[in-house]
């Protein structure tokens, strides 16, 4: 087998049609799988919602994203404070059908040497981020919609020095499994996608990867040979929003990475 055969082949068709003029927002869309999440949905003819802090890559990222046939819109936001998520769902004009959430990092350190103040704000900002988001999107949704969280390995294969972060993605899939219970009969579904690692901004500055070389040999021990591209991280998310039966569910992506 040639190294070309372990090469990512771009997501292409079939992607989700039904996504067609459906109003999709994007908490954490400026960056990583988030981004490709936005290009996805746009390419499938989605109205998109990219939401994020840091205004100029925003600007970059819809910039990116846009195609002549579709809407793309970028609101500056924090995705841990509701009040200015209930400003983006007005801002967004329309009823929204789809909510999908990547905001948030991996903060960590040694757990004897990182009192808790250090990472209180990141770990609040991960939890209070989903539990706002889909507590703000499921008022203004249409029975039909959709919540995606977003989830990590790591809480089935622990590495040392991100005690509260990895403690955080087992709140967030509790999370997903109690408010699709509880939302269900506003026929809203919540869902999320646990991901292996994937190549993007966060990961590449939390393993210390600097350029797609340190990347590509850093992959090389996974299953596939490879980190995940954003792309096949955000597809996951395109089929969760669209398969109106499945809610409740944690979506492992992550290329056999937890077997290993
Ligand atoms: N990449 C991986 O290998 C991997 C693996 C497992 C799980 N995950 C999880 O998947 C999600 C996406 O990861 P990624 O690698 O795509 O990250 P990324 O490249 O760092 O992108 C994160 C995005 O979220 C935005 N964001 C962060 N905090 C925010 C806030 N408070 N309000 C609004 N937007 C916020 C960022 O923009 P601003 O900073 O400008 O706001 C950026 O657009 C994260 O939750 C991550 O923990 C990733």
């Amino acid at each position: 087998m040639t190294v070309d055969t372990l090469a990512p082949v771009p997501v292409g068709l079939p992607l989700p049609a039904a996504l067609d003029g459906r109003t999709v927002v994007v908490v954490g869309g400026s960056s990583g799988i988030g981004l490709a999440a936005g290009a996805l949905l746009a390419s499938v003819g989605a109205r998109v919602v990219l939401v994020a802090r840091d205004r100029d890559r925003l600007a970059a990222a819809v910039e990116q994203v846009r195609t002549p046939a579709s809407t793309v819109i970028g609101i500056a936001a924090d995705g841990t404070d509701e009040d200015d998520l209930r400003r983006v769902l007005d801002e967004a004009g329309g009823p929204v059908d789809h909510v999908l959430v990547t905001a948030g990092g991996l903060a960590g350190g040694p757990f004897l040497d990182t009192p808790a103040d250090r990472l209180r704000q990141a770990v609040d900002g991960r939890f209070w981020g989903a539990y706002g988001a889909a507590r703000v999107a499921a008022r203004a949704m249409a029975p039909g919609g959709s919540i995606t969280f977003s989830s990590g390995l790591y809480l089935q294969r622990p590495i040392p020095g991100a005690a509260a972060a990895i403690a955080i993605l087992g709140a967030v899939e509790g999370l997903t499994r109690t408010l699709a219970v509880e939302l269900a009969p506003l026929r809203l579904r919540v869902n999320a996608v646990r991901y292996g690692v994937v190549d993007t901004p966060l990961s590449r500055g939390s393993l210390g990867l600097d350029g797609d070389e340190a990347v590509a040999a850093a992959g090389r021990g996974m299953p596939l040979g490879r980190f995940g591209t954003a792309q096949e991280a955000a597809s996951a998310s395109l089929f969760l929003m669209t398969n109106n039966f499945v809610t409740g569910t944690v979506l492992t992506v992550d290329g056999g990475q937890t077997l290993v």
